[in-house]
């Protein structure tokens, strides 16, 4: 019912959404050593949402009185229509008789809708308290939604999910990783490889006419082979203006069978992979996710448009329509 197919112009803002995601996840495993505390990494996640937040303001300000100089010359029209390729809001400014109110509002509302924010901060579901942080922070037996914390620190030979989002240009980009730390036990490193090529499993059927079976079938047959586990509590999502659209994205499943994937279809794919069963606990704080028998979990994601030419993994730099 909520499922929303995007065109190819809101795929283009979703990628530089998920670039930008990207590039902060990035950070925060680059950060995961060894006396590192979660809270940290939330911070640094905090510090590149408030740089590219300010870096598209600065780029807004900028467009909006180049374009309050523009004569009506055909390169100034076409000059006018790279401008505001983005900034749709902003071919207001390009009528005469403009105020300087009328300009502050213009920004206003165009930096409202374009601005990079947390897509977990306050994230409220369910009956549950607020989300407190920008990441979710899971380390060895956690399997999600990990709270960011000033006592939770990072130790040689663990391993930690990163699952990090935002809101740009109005759409959600949505990526998770789990890092091992310095030298692992045998047993973490191939749960992390296993759970890293589960979601590579996936992102392969997410083409035109695949199944959403065909996806969990994918991920489950694989990691059960490799002799671990899928979580059932937890699921992907469609993702754009919202963080979690439809459909669901289960990581298990029959293949031939649900939904099957159309063009404009843009999909958080998110396995969850435990070591031992697949159940679930909730600690007492609401959120942390840990596996019950406190085996060790992996959890990767990325933000995935479905397009004509096949996968693009807008989450992914190096990623291009067609090469996930
Ligand atoms: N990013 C998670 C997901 O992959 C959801 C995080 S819940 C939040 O769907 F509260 F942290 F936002
Ligand atoms: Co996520
Ligand atoms: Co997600």
């Amino acid at each position: 019912m909520r499922i929303q197919l995007k065109s190819p112009d809101e795929i283009r803002l979703m990628r530089a959404s998920g670039l930008v995601a990207a590039e902060i996840l990035e950070d925060m495993c680059q950060a995961a050593k060894p006396g590192v505390s979660t809270w940290d990494l939330d911070q640094i996640g905090r510090a590149g949402i408030a740089k590219h937040a300010r870096r598209i303001e600065q780029e807004i300000v900028d467009h909006a009185s180049a374009i309050t100089k523009l004569g009506s010359s055909d390169s100034a029209k076409a000059e006018l229509a790279r401008l505001t390729e983005t900034y749709t809001g902003l071919r207001a400014l390009a009528k005469p008789g403009q105020s300087g109110s009328d300009l502050d509002q213009v920004i206003r509302s165009e930096v409202e809708k374009h601005k990079v924010r947390s897509a977990f901060l306050n994230y409220n579901a369910g009956g549950k308290p607020p989300y407190p942080g920008v990441v979710c922070t899971s380390r060895n037996e956690v399997i999600v939604h990990g709270i960011p914390r000033k006592g939770d620190v990072i130790a040689e030979g663990d391993i930690i999910g990163i699952d990090f989002g935002i809101f740009m240009h109005g759409f959600c980009a949505d990526t998770a990783r789990t890092v091992p730390v310095g030298n692992v036990s045998p047993q973490k490193r191939k749960l992390v490889e296993v759970g890293r090529d589960s979601l590579e499993k996936a992102i392969a059927l997410c083409r035109v006419g695949s199944r959403l079976g065909d996806l969990g079938h994918a991920v489950q047959s694989y990691v059960e082979s490799m002799g671990f586990s899928v979580v059932r509590q937890f699921v992907g999502h469609g993702t754009g203006k919202q963080m979690h659209e439809d459909p669901q994205v289960p990581n298990f499943g029959k293949p031939g069978t649900e939904k099957r994937l159309k063009s404009g279809l843009v999909i958080a794919v998110e396995p969850m992979v435990n070591a031992g069963t697949p159940d679930v606990e909730e600690l007492a704080d609401e959120w942390t996710a840990v596996t019950k028998d406190r085996s060790m979990s992996a959890h990767f994601e990325h933000t995935i448009a479905i397009t004509d030419e096949g996968p693009w993994v807008l989450t992914r730099p190096s990623s291009t329509p067609g090469s996930p």
